[in-house]
């Protein structure tokens, strides 16, 4: 039995932990959130640099997983190796599905739909060189979408008009209404997708990168025998956002949680 550790600042990575649990029926999947510290994408790059690397060290040391998923676009892009000079276990990063988009496009315009932090990171840069050469790449950023996630996994309804608010500049480049994908490049999108799709034009396609990390994960954790047990969730920032966390926890299956003091 593998153990594996999904981690993000938030809700979000409950997708990740859910497509890991579907593709790997048998491991144990266990959850981190970093709820004291978030939301990340609005947070200055020192910060989260300052504070990623040790955190996942402190969370690899008492979940003792098998594999560290970093379920999380903004802590990926800018502290992947830093997270991987500081754990001894393989760690899976979650970067935004460039690469399909662009094998996918038909009108050679993608959108991409990410926190502030990640529109911004030199990392994307990168991928956009390697992979959309000669694509038309339209980032847009929005914290307001994270915290429409968190308070829609909780069960609290969705203001539709937000959401298009948050969406609709993406397509008013010149370019914007050629756009036939959107990258979902924050794992908190797919808890409310079915709102973004709504406030995108007709025929627009979302594609996100759960699957693919999950497959991944598979690929590279270690094939050791591990005791059966139950799956815990890890939350930072105290009781009160343990309290907080626990409807969303529950939604998606951990009813152990269990509170970390970084
Ligand atoms: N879920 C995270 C991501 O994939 C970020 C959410 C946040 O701003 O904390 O980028």
């Amino acid at each position: 039995m593998t153990r594996a550790l999904v981690f993000d600042s938030g809700v979000g990575g409950l997708t990740i932990a859910d497509e890991l649990r579907k593709a790997a029926p048998d491991w144990i999947v266990d959850y981190a959130a970093d709820s004291g510290f978030f939301p990340y994408g609005v947070k200055a790059d020192a910060e989260l640099r300052e504070r990623l690397p040790g955190l996942c060290a402190t969370l690899v040391d008492v979940a003792k997983p098998d594999v560290l998923v970093i379920a999380c676009n903004t802590a990926s892009t800018l502290s992947i190796d830093d997270i991987r000079a500081q754990v001894k276990v393989p760690v899976v990063g979650t970067v935004p599905a460039i690469k399909p988009a662009a094998e996918q496009t038909k009108t050679g315009v993608i959108g991409i739909l990410a926190t502030p932090g990640t529109v911004r990171r030199a990392y994307l840069d990168e991928l956009e060189r390697q992979f959309a050469a000669g694509k038309t790449v339209i980032r847009r950023g929005t914290a307001g979408l994270v915290d429409m996630a968190e308070r829609a996994v909780r069960g609290q309804p969705i203001d539709q008009e937000q959401v298009a608010y948050a969406v609709r500049p993406m397509f008013d480049p010149p370019d914007g209404p050629r756009i036939d994908i959107v990258v979902l490049a924050c794992t908190h999108f797919p808890l409310i997708r079915d709102a973004i799709a709504a406030a995108c034009p007709p025929g627009v396609r979302l594609i996100d990168t759960g699957e693919a990390v999950a497959r991944q994960a598979i690929r590279v954790a270690p094939k050791t025998p591990r005791p059966a047990g139950s799956a815990i969730a890890y939350v930072t920032g105290g009781a009160a956002n343990k309290a907080a966390m626990t409807p969303a926890f529950a939604r998606f299956g951990y009813d152990v949680i269990e509170i970390i003091d970084v």
